[in-house]
């Protein structure tokens, strides 16, 4: 005799959207790491969402199973609304009835594998990705202060070009450059423009366009290492050798290659003296001097953009 269609087959979970919905979560997830941690929030609700809409309709035979209420698909035997509950041991079965020796249905192997196999895949994808965002916050960072020794080697108004070791336990090799002006006060405190000599561009060391006044040169030794001082006046801004790239005294951007204004060392006065501490990046400057508007952003590479549309297109910075 044949057997009845449907009889004799594993009841499969019907097709499903939720994969799809978890997949988009997870590509939210990795975007977000990138751009923005809001939009990785947003990733990782729907992902939680669909990830449970997911497992719980892969789930939902067995649980229905396990309390005996999963109606009869297909064949004479299907419940109707109102009709009295069809008795456990009677009806289609769920599942077919594993042969002699078998210990799981392939059906339940395959899901499995599927399963952890999507895991191992995912993890192997994200798991570097978030290594990556969260190492800096477990990273115990040296950003120690570098002490360039009295505000009062610096007259008001004129550019220093300034030498310090960045690092005095790796010694001359830590050498840095930043060209420094007092801006005199701003509400009562002193207020500087200290930026660095790292173009923007490609990273070449830019040059003040305009006489240094090397006789003028004054040598302090400092307790982070000696630091030289040199007047400078740069009327022209700050120009590159390398390609052309071209800033006005704030550091702005004016002509070439370069894609934002010059980074800037943040800067402390201790007991009088004035040190510099991390870098950071610029946009643009508003105004100039002491009452300039800084957009500011974290420090990146030389050629990434900050702002705008493009910043998009730059991946995750590896920790420094
Ligand atoms: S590195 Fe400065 S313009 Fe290219």
């Amino acid at each position: 005799m044949e057997p009845q269609q449907g009889q004799g087959k594993p009841h499969l979970p019907p097709p499903s959207l939720w994969p799809i919905g978890f997949a988009i979560g997870i590509v939210c997830i990795l975007v977000g790491l990138i751009v923005s941690w809001p939009a990785a929030a947003v990733g990782v609700a729907v992902t939680v969402v669909f990830g449970f809409l997911w497992v719980r309709d892969v789930t939902g035979g067995y649980r229905r199973r396990d309390i005996g209420t999963e109606p009869a698909v297909g064949g004479p035997e299907s419940a109707t609304e109102g009709a009295p509950a069809i008795p456990a041991d009677r009806g289609e079965a769920a599942m077919p009835e594993p042969a002699p020796g078998e210990r799981f249905p392939r059906s339940v192997f395959l899901e499995g594998a599927t399963l952890g196999l999507g895991s191992v895949i995912a993890g192997i994808v994200t798991v570097p990705i978030v290594g990556f965002s969260i190492a800096p916050v477990f990273q115990h960072v040296h950003h120690d202060e570098i002490d360039l020794g009295p505000i009062s080697n610096f007259k008001e108004g004129q550019y220093v070009v300034t030498t310090f070791l960045r690092d005095p336990s790796e010694g001359e090799i830590s050498r840095r450059t930043a060209y420094i002006r007092n801006n005199g006060f701003l509400d009562n405190k002193p207020s500087f423009t200290v930026l660095s000599n790292r173009c923007a561009h490609l990273g070449c060391p830019v040059q003040p366009n305009g006489p240094m006044f090397d006789k003028q040169k004054l040598e302090e030794t400092t307790k982070t290492g000696d630091v030289t001082l040199i007047p400078a006046l740069p009327a022209g801004g700050f120009g590159c050798p390398c390609h052309g790239g071209q800033y006005d005294q704030e550091g702005n951007r004016t002509a070439g290659p370069p894609v934002r204004a010059l980074d800037r060392y943040e800067f402390y006065i201790r007991n009088g003296r004035l040190a510099v501490g991390r870098t950071y990046s610029v946009s643009h400057v508003d105004g100039a001097g002491a009452s300039a508007k800084i957009h500011k952003y974290k420090e990146t590479g030389p050629g990434q953009h900050v702002d705008g549309p493009e910043q998009w297109f730059y991946p995750l910075q590896p920790p420094s």
